[in-house]
C-alpha cells in the first residue's frame, strides 16, 4: 500500500503560516501531501515553501499542466482533503458548490472524507451566512472543526482563531482511520462533560477526586472526528482544548449542571463522562478557615449536589435524545451498574472499576455498556478513544 494521499488546501487566511506546522506532521508521518493554495493564501506564505515542505508541485489555478487534468484528479486520488485555515470565502464557495480555482474543484471531484478548519475574526465567524454554510456542509458529511477561542489578527480576541495544528492532525488523523466520506454523527450536536468538580471549602480549599477528563476528552475528539458539533463541559481538566469542539469550563457540579442544560436544550446526545460530587460544603468560608491552636477544627457538613444524570434522563430536551452516563465502581461492578442505569434511567451507562491505579488518569480503560434495552457491551482493555468510539457506535442506532 502507497503512503496515504492528503490534498491540504490552504486558503486566504492570516493562520496559513500555521499549515506550515499541520503539513510537516503530515509529511514526518508518512503522508503524501499535495498542497493546494488559493491565489489569496499565496499573499500569506508563497508557493515555494508549500512546494519545498510538500515535495510536490503546488498550483492555485486549474489552468496549469492541464494535460493532467488537475482540477479532476487531486481530489479523485485523495485519501482525505483538508482546508486549513478555510477562510468564510471558501466555505460558502464549497458551501454553494462553486469553482472558479483549483481548490474549490478538488471539493467538487474528492469522493474521501473532508475536513475544513475554519479561521477568521468572529463577526465573519457568527454571521448568518457563514452559519448556514456551515450547518449545511456539516450536513452533508463534511467535517467542520470549531474555531477556536483566543487572539485573533490583531489586538482583539474571540472565537475564531485556528485549532492548533497539533490537535488539527490528530482529528485529520481520526477522520483518515475511520475512511468513511460521510461520518455517522454528521449534522448532529453532541454534549459531553469530563473532569472532576471541585467543592469549595474556603477560598484556597475543595473537595474533589481524582477524575482527569481524558475519557470525556477522548469522547469529545472522536465525536469530532465523525462530523458531530461538539460541546465538551470540561471540570478542572487542565487538558489542551481539542481541535474542532466548544470547550466550557466549569468548575463545581452547581455550574457543571447549568452548563449541560444550557447545551443539552438543543442537541442529539449527552454524554456524561464528568465524576460530579455527590456532596458539596454545606458552607463557604469567604476567608481562609484558620488552624486554631488546642482547638479542634468545625466538622466539615456535607449537602447534596443535584443529580444531573437523573435530571436530565427523566427530562429530556428534545424527544429521542440519547443520555449516556459513566459509573466509577470499586465493586460488585455490574450489579451495582445495572441498579445506577435503572436508577437513573439513561439509555447507555459505561460502567469501569476504578481504583487508586486503574483509570483515574491513565490513558487505557476497560469497561462495560449496558444499555437500558438490556444488552452488555464488553469493552476490553485498550485506549480511551477506543472505548469513546465503541460509546458512539452504541449511540448512532439510538439517536431519532
Ligand atoms: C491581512 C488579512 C487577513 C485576513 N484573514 C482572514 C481570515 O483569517 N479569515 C477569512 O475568512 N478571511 C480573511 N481575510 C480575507 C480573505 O483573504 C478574503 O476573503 C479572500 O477573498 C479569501 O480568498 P480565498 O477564500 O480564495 O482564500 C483576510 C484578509 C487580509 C487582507
Amino acid at each position: 500500500m502507497g503512503k496515504p494521499k492528503v490534498v491540504l488546501g490552504v486558503s486566504g487566511g492570516i493562520a496559513a503560516y500555521k499549515a506550515c506546522e499541520l503539513l510537516r506532521r503530515f509529511t514526518e508521518s508518512g503522508h503524501d501531501v499535495r498542497v493546494v493554495p488559493t491565489a489569496s493564501a499565496l499573499h500569506f506564505v508563497g508557493a515555494t515553501t508549500w512546494s519545498a515542505l510538500s515535495g510536490n508541485p503546488v498550483a492555485t489555478e486549474v489552468w496549469d499542466d492541464v494535460h493532467e487534468v488537475p482540477h479532476v484528479r487531486i481530489g479523485q486520488h485523495a485519501d482525505l482533503v483538508v482546508v486549513a485555515p478555510a477562510t468564510a470565502d471558501v466555505l460558502a464557495k464549497a458551501a454553494h458548490g462553486l469553482a472558479d480555482d483549483l481548490l474549490t474543484n478538488t471539493l467538487l471531484t474528492a469522493r474521501c472524507p473532508v475536513v475544513f478548519a475554519p479561521a477568521m475574526h468572529t463577526e465573519m465567524w457568527e454571521h448568518p451566512a457563514t452559519q448556514e454554510n456551515v450547518a449545511t456542509l456539516r450536513r452533508r458529511g463534511t467535517v467542520v472543526l470549531e474555531p477556536a477561542v483566543g487572539r485573533l489578527t490583531g489586538v482583539d480576541t474571540g472565537k475564531g482563531r485556528l485549532p492548533d495544528p497539533v490537535e488539527i492532525f490528530e482529528a485529520c488523523r481520526r477522520v483518515l482511520a475511520r475512511g468513511v466520506a460521510k461520518p455517522d454523527l454528521a449534522g448532529r450536536h453532541v454534549v459531553v462533560s469530563a473532569g472532576g468538580t471541585r467543592e469549595p471549602l474556603d477560598p484556597v480549599r475543595f473537595l474533589g477526586n481524582r477524575s482527569s477528563g481524558k475519557q470525556g476528552y477522548a469522547l469529545a475528539r472522536t465525536a469530532a472526528a465523525r462530523g458531530a458539533r461538539v460541546t465538551l463541559v470540561a471540570a478542572n481538566t487542565g487538558l489542551p482544548d481539542p481541535a474542532g469542539v466548544d470547550v466550557v469550563e466549569v468548575g463545581t457540579a452547581v455550574q457543571l449542571r447549568e452548563a449541560v442544560l444550557k447545551a443539552a436544550g438543543d442537541a442529539d446526545a449527552v454524554v456524561m463522562a464528568a465524576a460530579v460530587a455527590d456532596f458539596r460544603p454545606a458552607t463557604y468560608a469567604s476567608g481562609k478557615i484558620k488552624k486554631k491552636d488546642d482547638q479542634e477544627p468545625e466538622p466539615v457538613v456535607l449537602v447534596r449536589n443535584p443529580d444531573i444524570l437523573a435530571e436530565i434522563s427523566a427530562d429530556r430536551a428534545r424527544p429521542g435524545q440519547v443520555v449516556v452516563g459513566f459509573a466509577a465502581e470499586t465493586d460488585d461492578v455490574l450489579a451495582n451498574g445495572r441498579r445506577k442505569l435503572e436508577r437513573k434511567g439513561c439509555d447507555l451507562l459505561v460502567v469501569n472499576e476504578v481504583g487508586e491505579r486503574r483509570t483515574f488518569g491513565s490513558e487505557e480503560n476497560e469497561a462495560v455498556v449496558l444499555g437500558a434495552d438490556g444488552s452488555e457491551t464488553p469493552v476490553p482493555y485498550g485506549p480511551k478513544e477506543a472505548l469513546a468510539d465503541t460509546v458512539w457506535d452504541l449511540v448512532v442506532p439510538r439517536l431519532a
